[in-house]
């Protein structure tokens, strides 16, 4: 069975973000494993601590590596894409070996898709982030990249609530997601 890894962009306990991973599970039910990453003790990038790794990165490029796909949740912010999972990435993105820096990392060749949950369904930095997967080389899947947008209503619950459409798109991402893992 395909085992797919969620990376949520945001590391708000039970924020929209984590609410659109805990749906995006659902909706997958059992076609696929997934499980979803903790990134929360990754250290900033500095170059002069890339090796030795340190062992939270070492823990996630493990998890990255085992998985068939990888599914970016995430907010914009400022259009852009969130400073964390920006730096996490930057991670991911290195090579494996210190004496290639051109040589494979965790996320080569990963298959990846992204959706993000934000004020306008993240419209910016979809497209953002999926140039910066693209350019560390994964295989990116764009077809029904969903945004769910935060409703005006949601901010005082904080409860994300899913229109119909947002489902009918998120099983539409997960379809053509498997598609490409079979
Ligand atoms: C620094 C910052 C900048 C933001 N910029 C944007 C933005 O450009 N576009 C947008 O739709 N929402 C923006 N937001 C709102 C986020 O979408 C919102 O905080 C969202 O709840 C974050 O998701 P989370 O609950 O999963 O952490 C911004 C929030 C922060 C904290």
């Amino acid at each position: 069975m395909a085992k797919i890894l969620m990376i949520n962009g945001s590391l708000h306990i039970g924020g929209f973000n984590a609410q659109l991973v805990n749906k995006i599970v659902e909706l997958i039910g059992n076609q696929a494993q997934v499980s979803v990453l903790d990134w929360e003790n990754v250290p900033f990038f500095v170059q002069n601590k890339e090796f030795p790794t340190p062992e939270a990165v070492v823990s996630v490029r493990q998890m990255v590596q085992h998985a068939d796909a990888i599914w970016f949740v995430t907010p914009e912010y400022n259009y852009q894409i969130p400073g964390g999972l920006k730096n996490l990435t930057d991670w991911l993105s290195r090579s494996l070996d210190v004496t290639n820096p051109r040589g494979e990392s965790a996320i080569h060749g990963k298959i990846t898709t992204v959706s993000a949950a934000s004020s306008d369904g993240g419209s910016h930095v979809r497209p953002i982030l999926e140039d910066l997967l693209a350019f560390i080389r994964t295989k990116v899947v764009k077809e029904h990249a969903t945004g769910v947008a935060i409703k005006p209503n949601n901010w005082a619950t904080g409860i994300l609530e899913f229109s119909d459409e947002d489902i009918v798109k998120l099983n539409q991402q997960i379809k053509a997601l498997l598609a490409k893992l079979v």
